[in-house]
Parts: structure tokens; sequence; C-alpha cells
């Protein structure tokens, strides 16, 4: 079945980059020059979305105002004639059918996802978390909507990252199926040194059947009182396949400053009309250290 709905949680707090989070979604810091919620949304439409659906909470309102038309900025620049940026405006709302739904508290990934059951309704959807953004044409995304109508099943994401950080991250354990496709047995937040099943971590991205509501309906709140997805896909695989991907491309953790610093050059790096600009910073920075 095609995959044509998207949620993105974004309604947690941000404490990683607090203060600016006390009035700036995380969500809404840029990459440059676009928000980390555009660079998904436009992954998203790239494999084919056509509605994404964003869980806000109260207080940040100014994500639902990104995503609306700016009708007097549009009449201003278009008596400027400067389409270029009247293009940059109209980007956002363009990619895709954009609705809001709200989670009134954070009380975790999986319940802000659960928010999402009505407007997603009975089919398989993607879940998306902005803060993991992935460089790669075709988009993580895309990789992994084809595989999962390869295997019909769920599929989520996973990075193969060194041992010695995993403890760290969600963790799969799966067997292997092909090359990159490894079918999932269990999964285990942090793992204690030692424990650890594989070195697959857990990315933001997730296809998933809409039978995960139920057993998000299901899952206690755990230590922290939140509400964890990986619990309530740890239930859903006692009776349906889910399968991990190792996807193509490179992820950057917008989560956190000295990512987002570092997805930032990366992309200026990348960029043509940033690349020359961001060499010649990165090499006066040389001579400063
Ligand atoms: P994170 O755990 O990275 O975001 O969740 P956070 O909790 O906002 O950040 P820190 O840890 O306090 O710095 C990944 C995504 O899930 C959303 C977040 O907004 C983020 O986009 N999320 C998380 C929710 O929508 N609701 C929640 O209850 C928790």
């Amino acid at each position: 079945m095609k995959i044509r709905k998207a949620v993105i949680p974004a309604a947690g707090l941000g404490t990683r980059f607090l203060p600016v989070t006390m009035s700036v979604p995380k969500e809404l810091l840029p990459i440059i020059d676009r928000p980390l919620l555009q660079y998904v949304v436009a992954e998203a439409a790239e494999a084919g979305v056509e509605e994404v659906i964003i869980v806000t909470s109260p207080g940040k309102e100014s994500i639902s105002d990104y995503f609306q038309p700016h009708t007097a900025l549009e009449q201003r620049l278009a008596a400027s004639g400067d389409q270029e940026l009247l293009d940059r405006v109209a980007e956002a709302a363009g990619l895709a059918k954009v609705s809001f739904v709200l989670q009134h508290e954070a009380l975790g990934l999986g319940h802000a996802v659960l928010m999402a059951k009505e407007a997603v309704g009975d089919e398989p959807f993607v879940v998306i978390l902005p803060d993991d953004i992935i460089a790669h044409s075709p988009g993580a995304i895309a990789q992994m909507v084809q595989v999962s109508e390869e295997v019909n099943a769920g599929v989520i994401a996973v990075e193969e990252l060194p041992w010695e950080v995993i403890h760290n991250y969600g963790v799969v354990d799966g067997t292997p199926v092909s090359d990159r496709l490894h079918k999932i047995k269990g999964m285990v937040e942090k793992p204690p040194r030692d424990q650890e099943p594989s070195n697959l971590t857990i990315v933001g991205r997730y296809i998933l059947p809409p039978q995960i509501f139920q057993y998000l309906e299901n899952t206690r709140p755990g230590a922290k009182g939140e509400i964890q997805l990986t619990d309530g896909l740890l239930a859903l695989i006692h009776d349906h396949d889910l399968y991990a991907y190792q996807f193509v491309g490179k992820r950057f953790d917008g989560g956190t400053p000295m990512g987002l610093l570092r997805a930032s050059l990366a992309f200026a790096l990348d960029r043509e009309d940033t690349k020359e600009e961001a060499l010649s910073l990165l090499r006066e920075f040389q001579d400063w250290i």
C-alpha cells in the first residue's frame, strides 16, 4: 500500500538547546537558511508523501505559522519583482499538505505519535524525527519506502556506529536478511556496555503499519513517565514483521548545538552558493587554532 502520510513529532522540550528553545522551537532552528523541519518535509515529499502531520505543543505556534501563506510578504516581494525570494517564501507550503495535531504535554515520542492516530487513519505511514537530518539523494525515506514495498512490512532506519558509543543509543537485535536489511528480533534503549545486541543504532525514520497505534495505546509509561515508541515497537514485533534497514546517506544530529553546527558546515560545503565562503571560513579558522 502506498505511503501517503508522514507524522513528524515536534512537541518535545528541546532541553539540549536551552536557553534558545525557551522561545524558538528546536525544529525551527536552521541549517543555513531553512529550518530542520523543512528538510524532513522535503525528504518526505520526495518519497511521494502527500500529507504531513506535524505534532506540536501549545507555545510552539511558530511551527504552524511557518507553513501558512505569508501574503503580505509575498505581495511586497511580488511588487519588487524578486522572483527568487518569492520562490523561497512559497517553498515550504508547496512541498506537501501540512496539518497539525497537539500533544499537550511532552509525554514521550510514542505518545506524540499516538496523537496522530485519527489523522493517519487505517494506512501505513512514516514517522520522521526532524532532528535526524540525512543527506543523500534519493533520501532515506524514499529508500525505505522501496524496501517496505519489497518486504511488505514495516521498516525502521538504522545506522552502524562504532561499538564504543553504542551504549548511548537505541539498538536493534536482528537477523541479516540481505545486504543492508535485517529482520528485527528485539530492540533495546541504551544497552549496558558489553551487552549490546549489535552496533546498529535506531535513526529517526520509521515506516509503520497502522496497528502500531493499538500497541502504543497499551504501552505503559516508562521510568520517566514517558511512552516510548520503542516499547510500542517491541509489542508490535510479537505479531508483525519489522525490518531494520541500513540507509545510504550521512546522518547529522540536529538535536544538539554541536551536531547542528556540524550539519551546517557540511551543508554549506556542499551547496554551490555557499561552498566557497564556507571553505575560506574554514581556512581562516585553521589559522586561529
Ligand atoms: P528528542 O528527545 O530528540 O527531543 O525527540 P526533545 O525531547 O525535544 O529534546 P531534548 O532531549 O529535551 O533536548 C525527538 C523528536 O520527538 C519530538 C521532539 O520534538 C523531537 O522532534 N517529541 C519528543 C515529541 O513530539 N513529544 C515528546 O514527548 C518527545
